[in-house]
């Protein structure tokens, strides 16, 4: 008979032997002087002394430092005290707000579609469209990048219909996968504006190029792009001009907008499609005013304040450049996202541990299964709030672990 308790406890160990057990760190987010937050070290971080200290945050999805804004703190207070903490349900069963009305229209502005469709999270948005697309279309092929999101992945999966995996950013591959298909039967090419994980971004028009020879949907995850690209923050697709290339744009408010709640953006028919059908929709209380109105805000705000983005972009340049002329392997792949591979779980933890424990800087270790195995990295994100004297310490520390640690240097 299984021993719960035991199995439980063995799958844990299993993730401590591989270096690869996540250890949450315990913050406290000053809202008035960012990148810092107020760390709480646990027993699990090697100090003697454990009394809170501040540390600067390097990996925060934040990019734009837009949770710290006034005018959107003041939207989402004052969004609380207007219309109260909740929702009160479903977006069916009363829970549909003005707000959600006001940011949908919003949302379809933004990426110059005929509507839009809040979620929960940017998660959710992904596995509720895909599945309800999958199960929903007769005879469907998803034609996935490898690389394309967890969220994504167990929506293809959850739907049941049939999912070609094509190599990451490969047009010859996906090309060869879909002159196999049957030219009458409905596809969809499934990937994301900006990788995560590498930064990278996708040949969208060549993607999108292959669709229409083809006959199939775009799906595109602007995550990553949405707030740090395009004009207003419209992202990747539409700094390009290539709205008009995508059929079904997904995003959030997590990331560049510095908020939560995800959506889909698309022809008016595919929105209320998904909107009646989607089980991820229709069963769940809907965002919250807060939530909502600082959605709002946000879009406004930089679609008003250029500055934000520039002062970001400046910064990630500044940088990649100090990086450039340091012992430091760094992936640049064209985005604010600044992987920095280590190829090990064990060094991986010990450096953003040593970062943390003796420098206040907040690293997290990335590994499998969120990347391969060898892949492991320390994934840097920077804000507008991260100063250049910042960055010079941070280099600086990082380079002289880099040399103790005797880690492979850049060439
Ligand atoms: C590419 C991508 N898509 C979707 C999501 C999910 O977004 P959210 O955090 O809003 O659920 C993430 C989150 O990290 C992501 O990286």
């Amino acid at each position: 008979m299984i021993d719960y308790k035991d199995f439980f406890a063995q799958k844990i160990q299993n993730l401590h032997d591989e270096h690869r057990y996540r250890i949450f760190i315990d913050l406290e987010r000053f809202q008035d002087n960012p990148p810092f937050a107020l760390w709480h070290p646990t027993a699990q971080s090697g100090l003697d002394d454990l009394s809170p200290r501040k540390v600067a945050v390097w990996c925060s999805n934040d990019y734009l430092g837009l949770s710290h804004h006034p005018s959107i703190i003041r939207a989402q207070i004052k969004a609380t005290s207007l219309y109260g903490t909740s929702s009160g349900g479903t977006r069916n069963i009363s829970g549909t707000g003005h707000l959600h009305n006001l940011l949908e229209a919003r949302i379809a502005k933004l990426h110059q579609k005929e509507n839009a469709l809040l979620f929960s999270s940017g998660y959710v948005a992904n596995e509720a469209t895909l599945t309800t697309l999958g199960d929903q279309i007769s005879d469907l092929v998803f034609l996935s990048d490898e690389k394309v999101h967890a969220s994504m992945i167990q929506g293809m999966r959850h739907s049941r219909a049939e999912r070609i995996i094509f190599k990451h950013s490969d047009l010859a591959d996906l090309e060869d996968k879909l002159k196999t298909l049957d030219p009458m039967r409905p596809k969809i090419i499934v990937f994301v504006s900006v990788y995560s994980m590498d930064g990278d971004r996708a040949p969208i028009e060549a993607i999108a190029d292959l669709a229409r020879k083809y006959n199939a949907l775009t799906y595109l995850d602007e995550v990553h792009g949405v707030g740090v690209y395009g004009a207003g923050g419209a992202g990747v697709a539409a700094e390009l001009g290539l709205l008009d290339r995508i059929d079904i744009i997904q995003g959030n408010f997590a990331k560049g907008f510095g908020g939560f709640g995800g959506y889909i953006a698309g022809t008016r028919e595919c929105i209320d499609f998904v909107r009646s059908y989607a089980s991820g929709f229709i069963f769940t209380t809907s965002l919250p005013p807060a939530v909502t109105a600082a959605a709002l805000t946000a879009i406004d705000v930089l679609e008003k304040d250029v500055s934000i983005q520039a002062s970001f972009h400046e910064r990630v340049a500044y940088l990649k450049r100090r990086l450039s002329y340091s012992i430091i392997p760094f992936i640049d792949s064209g985005s604010h996202i600044i992987p920095i591979r280590v190829g090990d779980a064990a060094h991986c933890h010990l450096l953003s541990q040593r970062l943390l424990n003796q420098n206040n800087m907040y690293v997290q270790p990335i590994n499998f299964p969120t990347v391969p195995r060898g892949g492991e990295r320390l994934r840097i994100t920077l804000t507008p709030h991260h100063t250049f004297d910042l960055i010079d310490d941070f280099v600086d520390a990082l380079s002289k672990l880099w040399s103790e640690f005797k880690l492979r240097q850049a060439a």
